[in-house]
């Protein structure tokens, strides 16, 4: 009866394993003065040398701050002087900047993000609980063979990397039973209780992906399905990821999936996110526009936000992607994937019982809630549209000293800091208006 548990931070972190390649590490990115040329970046790297700093990572670019000018970002592992050659480095460079996962140690840096949409594969090794280690109470605690199938997922995910096709699994005839039984009771549900978004795109879904009561659909399929619709793709994820990692990912437009399925005993019931609320949930609302835009801009938000504003984010998350309730031709509707995934409650949330209130971010992000039971109260957003102006205005009151933008062409995070990358911008949006403009002239002759 429970509905799923999606990925939130856990407090303490006790569960997070120490990753292997940048979870610890410092990053630096800088610019020298103009004179300099891209070899000059030998000169600076002998300051690492200088103070025993071991380098991961060096990449060198053309600077988007200041015209003729380069950007160097070096990733620094633990240990050494470090401090000393951030001294320095201030002191010798016209750009200067770091970002660290340790941000609470170090003041006046920035939460490390990713910036582009590869650096996702280094969430793989940051999972705070990992597929096949079940807690005591899961349905699938006793079942060697199902701990062996979680394993199997588990392992996937964790070697999966960004541009690989998501491997196709073969699902179990067990399996296959469990996902018709919740396939066939919660499609039943949706013309009376789904939002029209939903309901648009559920057919399309059974058509392009194979949508079926004995067909598990595959992770691949779905991903270039939503891919061509509004340019989100899947990746397998292992377990869960912490909020700030979760969030980070729509910012590329990138969900998080599971791939493996609940426990055969329990159809109806699952501790924590499996396939059939990934895609029967939360997959027809990413093919929608609207809807895409507005998951975006939370994720957009968390990147380098403070540790209390990760948290009112996933908090808003929590009451609109995963629990939302939409008014809709004078009717309420469930787009939230906790609800549409939900057999009972679905049923329950719109049966006047719960208490529901506007959709309101700053008041939203603060209300505590339940992840193992329904939920006592349910907040209604007016549309996606309406959603997404409110989310966006509560983003512009995170404290953060740069705005950020991402680049589809190029699938990074443009961290906007200088007047000379909101020129460049203003310019393209100038050349998107007057292409608008011409397509406008023409629909009037
Ligand atoms: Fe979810």
């Amino acid at each position: 009866m429970a509905p799923v548990v999606c990925p939130r931070l856990i407090h303490g972190g006790n569960y997070i394993k120490e990753g292997r390649d940048s979870a610890k590490s410092t990053c630096l990115i800088f610019s020298p003065y103009e004179e300099d040329e891209v070899g000059s970046l030998g000169k600076y790297l002998q300051l690492f040398v200088k103070h025993k700093v071991n380098l991961l990572h060096i990449e060198s670019r053309s600077s988007l701050r200041r015209p003729n000018n380069y950007e160097f970002m070096v990733d620094c592992a633990p240990g050494g002087n470090i401090a000393s050659v951030i001294e320095a480095l201030r002191d010798q460079c016209s750009y200067f900047s770091i970002i660290s996962r340790n941000h609470k140690d170090n003041m006046n840096t920035v939460p490390w993000f990713p910036r582009r949409i590869r650096d996702l594969d280094k969430f793989a090794n940051q999972i705070l609980s990992y597929g096949a280690e079940l807690d005591s109470d899961h349905p699938g605690f006793t079942d060697p063979m199902y701990r062996e199938r979680r394993k199997y997922f588990a392992d996937i995910a964790y070697y999966y990397k960004h541009g690989q096709p998501i491997p196709k699994v073969e699902y179990t005839a067990e399996e296959t039973a469990t996902w018709g039984v919740v396939f066939k009771n919660l499609t039943k549900l949706y013309p009376k209780y789904a939002c029209k978004e939903h309901n648009h795109v559920f057919p399309l879904l059974i058509e392009n992906c194979g949508y079926r009561e004995d067909n598990i659909p595959q992770l691949e399929d779905i991903s270039n399905f939503l891919k061509d619709s509004t340019g989100f793709t899947l990746r397998p994820v292992a377990g869960l990821l912490s909020s700030r990692d979760f969030l980070a990912g729509l910012a590329f437009r990138v969900f998080h999936s599971t791939q493996y399925i609940r426990h055969s005993s329990k159809p109806f019931y699952t501790p924590e996110p499996d396939i059939c609320h990934e895609i029967l949930g939360h997959v027809p609302l990413f093919a929608d526009p609207s809807f895409a835009q507005f998951a975006q801009v939370i994720g957009l938000a968390s990147l380098g936000a403070p540790d209390e504003y990760i948290e009112k984010l996933a908090t808003c998350f929590w009451f609109t992607v995963e629990y939302g309730i939409c008014r809709q031709n004078g009717e309420l509707k469930a787009y939230g994937a906790g609800l549409l995934s939900s057999f009972g409650e679905l049923e329950y949330c719109l049966s006047g019982k719960p208490e529901l209130r506007p959709f309101d971010p700053p008041k939203t992000a603060l209300q505590k809630y339940p992840i193992t039971e329904y939920q006592p109260v349910y907040y209604v957003a007016e549309n996606f549209e309406d959603a997404k102006e409110k989310m966006m205005k509560f983003a512009q009151s995170i404290p953060r000293k740069f705005g950020v933008r991402y680049d589809a062409y190029t699938q990074t995070i443009s961290i906007i800091d200088s007047k000379q990358q909101i020129e460049a911008l203003v310019n393209n949006v100038n050349q998107e208006v007057q292409i608008l403009m011409d397509a406008l002239r023409k629909l009037h002759h």
